[in-house]
């Protein structure tokens, strides 16, 4: 392999199906050449929820073209092309395994050295692709899929502090969004309406605060939000626009305090590992809302640890984290061969106990 390595990365774990081409060398260093991201909301928008089903599907209909075009983007032929790295889980197993066999048929036929990646380490190493923060580190995943403390100590070596045990906190924004009559997806439409209302009409619950340690709930919280909601209804008859606000001002705030007090321990927890150069960074598409950043931000000032959030394009799922962490473990493992398998749960920390999440989302690692 020449000294710079240039890595196409694909994904299709979820409901995006992403192709992209990197450019980096085996100390860290990299470049985004291209990157493909083909999202899939409006296919499951009249569902409520991402159907399994019809994301296979739609990644076997996008994948080719995404690469085709993340290839036309950055330039290069597939001969130029020194690795390609794959998400071999977690997540929805139909577009996992579309995923997979692209990259094996690719990896056959042009001879090109493939690597599995876990979708959990694109996100979790995203820090050191953006912003070159050195290990270890503290990561907090939130998106509609994943919600987890994990420390980074290297490349294949991450230490899971907690975790959700059942919903995401994405998944959760989705589904009070719907009860309260916003829009698709739910993250971004709460953050609106919530501008304009009151947190503390509603008493909505703060779960696991009062238990010790750094996993978190978030079903019931969306269930109290449910019977606020009733309440109203069978009060007045419906919802006006201030209720729905208020819910959702309430709502934010309540996972807003959670995620706050929760990376709070995790940091201190963090901090007796590491404390040097203690740095909290945030992924997934939850971390594109302000008042949940806000409170993070002030959670590193007040224990002095630096706050690194990724712009939102690589926040949210992106091929470009999937073929930056091949590059980041490149040199510690061995390529994939003919055998790799996709795999619906695939824990990043195996020394953990697995968590087993019920979210619609996909497979809580
Ligand atoms: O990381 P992502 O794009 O996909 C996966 O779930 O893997 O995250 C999408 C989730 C959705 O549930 C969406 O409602 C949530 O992130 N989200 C937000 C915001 N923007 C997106 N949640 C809260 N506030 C936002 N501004
Ligand atoms: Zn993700």
């Amino acid at each position: 392999m020449s000294e710079k390595l240039n890595i196409l990365g694909i994904e299709s774990s979820c409901d995006d199906t992403a192709a992209a081409v990197i450019s980096g060398h085996l100390n860290g260093s990299a470049e985004i050449l291209s990157s493909i991201v083909v999202s899939q909301t409006d296919l499951h928008a009249t569902f409520g929820g991402v159907v399994p089903e019809i994301a296979a599907r739609a990644h076997v209909e996008k994948l080719d073209v995404s690469v085709i075009k993340a290839l036309a983007d950055a330039n290069l032929s597939m001969d130029k092309i020194d690795a390609i790295a794959v998400t071999a889980g977690p997540g929805l197993i139909g577009g996992v395994v579309a995923g997979v066999m692209l990259a094996k048929g690719l990896a056959a036929s042009t001879q090109t050295p493939l690597y599995g990646v876990n979708h959990l380490a694109g996100h979790a190493l995203t820090p050191r692709l953006t912003d070159n923060v050195p290990f270890p580190y503290l990561v907090l995943l939130v998106s509609g899929g994943h919600c987890q403390f994990l420390i980074a100590k290297g490349p294949l070596s991450f230490l899971r502090v907690g975790g959700t045990i059942d919903d995401a906190p994405g998944e959760a924004f989705d589904k009070v969004a719907r009860l309260i009559g916003l829009d698709q997806p739910g993250g971004p439409a709460i953050e609106a309406a919530a501008l304009n209302g009151e947190p503390k009409r509603f008493k909505l619950p703060r779960p696991l605060l009062d238990r010790s340690g750094c996993d978190m709930s978030f079903s019931g919280l969306k269930t109290a939000a449910l019977r606020a909601r009733d309440q109203v209804i069978v009060q007045d008859g419906g919802l006006t626009k201030q209720d729905q606000a208020d819910l959702a001002a309430g709502f934010q705030h309540a996972v807003s305090d959670v995620l706050a007090e929760k990376s709070r321990r995790a940091l201190l927890e963090y901090l007796k590992l590491s404390p040097a150069q203690p740095t909290l960074c945030v992924a997934g598409g939850v971390a594109a809302n302000m008042a949940i950043r806000n409170v993070l931000k002030e959670v590193c000032r007040e224990h002095k640890a630096n706050f690194v959030a990724p712009p939102l394009a690589l926040c949210t799922d992106n091929a470009a984290m999937i073929a930056y962490a091949a590059l980041a473990q490149l040199p510690y493992r061995s390529s994939d061969d003919m055998g790799l398998s996709a795999k619906p749960r695939m824990p990043l920390d195996t020394s953990s106990p697995t968590m087993l999440g019920h979210g619609k989302k996909g497979a809580k690692a």
